[in-house]
């Protein structure tokens, strides 16, 4: 098995930009199974952008996504997902103003008019159990992030 055929991810030309700014100029990256990478860059060189990029945040002005040898269209965070990738941010991305649950909900695909947040928040507790995470389903973000400052401190 020649490398070409171990490429899981294939990001070609990849240009992204933003009013006044080309934060991703024709941007080639590439992933084998089982690969570390970093990126490496400073402040505003456009590594976060790539990233979002590849999470479906951002829609590329150009360029490829090849995924398994197959062309991919990531137009959210959710069809990344379903290709098997995961982002953890950099910064915040959650909704302070919400439950932990209804931010979780934020993120699951559509289930129709009728949402069971007690099915959920049974996830979230089985999920911070297996973790050892000390998770409030039912806790506001802007509850929790008061929290962990106040453990911090
Ligand atoms: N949503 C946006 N709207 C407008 N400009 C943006 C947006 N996101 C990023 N940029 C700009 O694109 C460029 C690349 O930003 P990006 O955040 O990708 O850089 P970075 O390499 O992740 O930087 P850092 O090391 O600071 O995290 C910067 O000039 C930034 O100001
Ligand atoms: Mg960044």
């Amino acid at each position: 098995m020649d490398g070409q055929e171990q490429l899981m991810l294939v990001m070609t030309n990849i240009t992204k930009r933003f009013p006044g700014i080309v934060a991703n100029d024709h941007v080639d990256f590439a992933l084998r199974k089982g690969e570390i990478h970093t990126l490496l860059g400073e402040n505003g060189a456009g590594k976060s952008t790539l990233m979002n990029v590849l999470d479906g945040i951002y829609y590329p002005d150009e360029g490829e996504i090849v995924i398994e040898g197959k062309r991919v269209d990531l137009r959210s965070p959710l069809d990344s997902l379903k290709h098997g990738i995961g982002m953890i941010h950099q910064h915040f991305m959650l909704v302070d103003s919400l439950s932990v649950i209804e931010n979780v909900i934020l993120g699951l695909e559509s289930q129709g008019f009728y949402i069971d947040k007690k099915s959920v928040a049974g996830r979230i507790e089985a999920i911070a159990k297996k973790y050892n995470f000390r998770v409030d389903p039912y806790a506001r973000i802007w509850q929790s992030r008061h929290c962990s400052r106040a453990l911090a401190s």
